[in-house]
């Protein structure tokens, strides 16, 4: 079994303020047998990391540029940049981006690439969407969007990386796949990775997102290839935050 990590993605929430308070209460609180790490808005993003880290709770950007370098390229973060603040992680290819933005699969294989290079882990969202689902090409979804990152960077990257599973239709809705469903997804991942790549394959995390809350978090967590949550909604508030840390720790490997 490998160590739970929850991840708090507060979308476009918060304020500076909040933003303090928050990883405050949680690094206070939060027990030690689970790995917890936030991504906030980009303001916020370096005077947290910079006030909360001794907290040993990691920060993250919720998008990167996949240009590498600098350049002309007016409103774009760079990998770099975000490591330069004191980020370790960064979101790439979270459904919100694929669908407001347009973000193909190659352009997330590409953030993925730049985050990388910089010595940022990512976490690569895959998922498909209710239409997708309902036509039976969820595996086929999931396989494209995982081959795209692989096809660029293989596998090496992905034993530290992550990899969350959201399915679309289950983020901010407060609809969530039955357990069976999410270990169907979850095995068909990871059968993927092993399939290509051995039994390295099996040290990648998988995570699951979509309406993960405290009341069914130790459910979720018991399926097997769980490794941790990609929380929203539930993350903005340390009461709704922490019962989901807990309930993963409950699940910690035997040391
Ligand atoms: P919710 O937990 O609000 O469903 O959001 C999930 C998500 O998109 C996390 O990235």
């Amino acid at each position: 079994m490998r160590r739970k990590l929850i991840a708090g993605n507060w979308k476009m929430h918060g304020s500076r303020s909040m933003a303090d308070a928050l990883v405050g209460e949680i690094a206070a609180q939060r027990p030690q047998d689970a790995d917890v790490l936030v991504f906030p808005p980009f303001p916020y993003l370096a005077s947290l990391a910079a006030r909360h880290a001794a907290s040993g709770i990691g920060f993250g950007g919720q998008d990167v540029s996949a240009h590498q370098g600098q350049g002309a390229y007016t409103g774009e973060v760079s990998a770099a940049m975000l490591a330069d603040v004191g980020a370790q992680w960064v979101l790439v290819g979270h459904s919100e981006r694929r669908q407001y933005h347009h973000e193909s699969d190659e352009l997330v294989a590409l953030k993925f690439a730049a985050a990388c290079a910089a010595g940022l882990t990512p976490v690569l969202c895959v998922g498909e969407t209710l239409q997708e689902r309902d036509t039976g090409q969820t595996e086929k979804v999931l396989a494209r969007q995982l081959d795209a990152v692989l096809a660029i960077s293989g596998i090496a990257p992905f034993y530290t990386a992550v990899i969350a599973y959201e399915p679309v239709w289950a983020i901010g809705t407060g609809k969530v796949p039955t357990s069976q469903e999410i270990g169907d997804m979850h095995g068909a991942v990871r059968h993927r990775l092993i399939a290509r790549y051995g039994q390295e394959g099996e040290k990648v995390r998988i995570l699951y997102g979509g309406s993960v809350k405290g009341s069914n978090a130790a459910e979720i967590f018991a399926v097997p290839d769980v490794d941790g949550a990609l929380v929203g909604g539930a993350s903005l508030t340390a009461a709704d935050f922490l019962p989901i840390i807990e309930a993963a720790a409950a699940n910690a490997p035997a040391e």
